[in-house]
């Protein structure tokens, strides 16, 4: 596109959408002082948002080394997102030491000792570029890398599992069905090439190859390869114990990092992440509490998504992006803030967030 008609076009989407972040925070000015060469590394970047007004964050890295080098225009972004000061600079510094903080969710209400709890961390390595601008042998070749490195953890009897892959022709290759249960089971990404964000940034280009997940054999460690990022490591139980939940987590993350090329991290960034939005501690931790009186039967989560927004969680329903909640009134709640925030931070304000929301709740149930 034309520089011209590119600012222009950003400009419209800025009076209409106004929660678009990227077109919040793009300056033609700054487009225009970047050479050719930039500008059209720079259109890739935002093309997603471009092409979707109604995007709340509307730009993904393509290489590691993008927000360094777009920084006028990330950082503004970074900054209004994850809630830090413009006159405060942007860092992170990690922390997954749980022995300090108790947060057992049964120590709230017993009620809440066998909730669904999740928390994944976002990973790229520095080897590849992300996964909007991989072409299909490196999205292959990634994935056996990736394959390979699982094949060591494997090896350790608390993490023993394996690895599933969607590519055509692997020899890890499952079927459709199994596919299928693993995504209804939310175990497994769905397919992304439904996904118009993704689409237009490339990241859900060459689907499915590339793609797949190991598992443990608990089914309580998983780790996503070829999504929105090179890695997505996760660990779900059911219970009440988040610390127990984020010990698990890093261990296996720890493990998994002995085998696998650097990832990309900054001192400023912290984990480099496709999306902005998962920057920092690339974090992201959640449970499900069922919340009918505050959602009124599921049917409505203004409330709820006010509250929360306080107490700085974000809400959605529990089946995932952009769902609704059941109508037990089930909900995902999860720290919005990833950038900044130690990893027990984000710990803690779940914890603290629940408790609030619990409190609200049953209060309104007793009045
Ligand atoms: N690109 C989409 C937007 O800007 C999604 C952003 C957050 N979600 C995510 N999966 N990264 O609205």
């Amino acid at each position: 596109m034309p520089s011209q008609q590119l600012i222009s076009t950003v400009e419209t989407i800025k009076q209409a959408r106004p929660e678009n972040l990227m077109a919040r925070h793009f300056d033609g000015d700054y487009y225009l002082s970047l050479n050719p060469v930039l500008r059209q590394r720079l259109q890739k970047i935002i093309a997603s948002g471009v092409e979707n007004p109604d995007s709340s964050m509307g730009a993904y890295a393509m290489n590691p080394q993008d927000y360094d080098q777009f920084a006028p225009l990330f950082d503004a972004m970074i900054h209004d997102f994850h809630g830090i000061p413009s006159s405060v600079e942007i860092k992170q510094i990690h922390d997954w030491d749980t022995t300090r903080t108790d947060c057992d969710l049964a120590a709230i209400d017993p009620d809440l000792a066998d909730v669904s709890m999740r928390v994944r961390v976002a990973r790229n390595v520095s080897t590849f570029p992300l996964p909007g601008a991989m072409d299909k042998q490196q999205r292959i070749d990634f994935e056996n890398l990736a394959a390979s490195a699982f094949n060591e953890l494997a090896r350790d009897p608390a993490f023993g599992g394996k690895y599933l892959s969607i590519t055509p022709g692997s020899p890890h290759e499952i079927g459709a069905g199994e596919y299928d249960r693993r995504v209804k089971a939310h175990q497994m990404f769905k397919d992304m090439s439904a996904d118009r964000y993704l689409n237009v940034a490339g990241i859900s280009g060459d689907w499915p190859y590339g793609r797949g997940m190991y598992v443990s054999n608990d089914e309580e460690f998983l780790v996503w390869v070829g999504e929105e990022d090179h890695l997505r490591i996760m660990a779900m139980q059911r219970g009440g114990n988040l610390g127990e939940l984020f010990e698990r987590l890093n261990t296996g993350l720890e493990k998994l990092t002995l085998y696998l090329p650097p990832f990309a991290t900054s001192p400023k960034y912290g984990a480099i992440t496709s999306c902005p939005t998962n920057l920092g501690a690339g974090m992201r931790a959640s449970l499900h509490m069922k919340l009918p009186k505050l959602t009124g039967n599921g049917s409505d989560l203004t409330r709820l998504k006010q509250e929360a927004s306080h107490l700085g969680v974000a809400v959605r329903g529990a089946g995932g992006e952009h769902s609704d909640a059941g109508e037990d009134g089930l909900v995902d709640i999860s720290p919005s803030a990833r950038l900044g925030v130690t990893e027990m931070q984000i710990m803690q304000k779940l914890y603290e967030a629940a408790a609030a929301l619990w409190k609200l709740e049953t209060g309104d149930k007793r009045g």
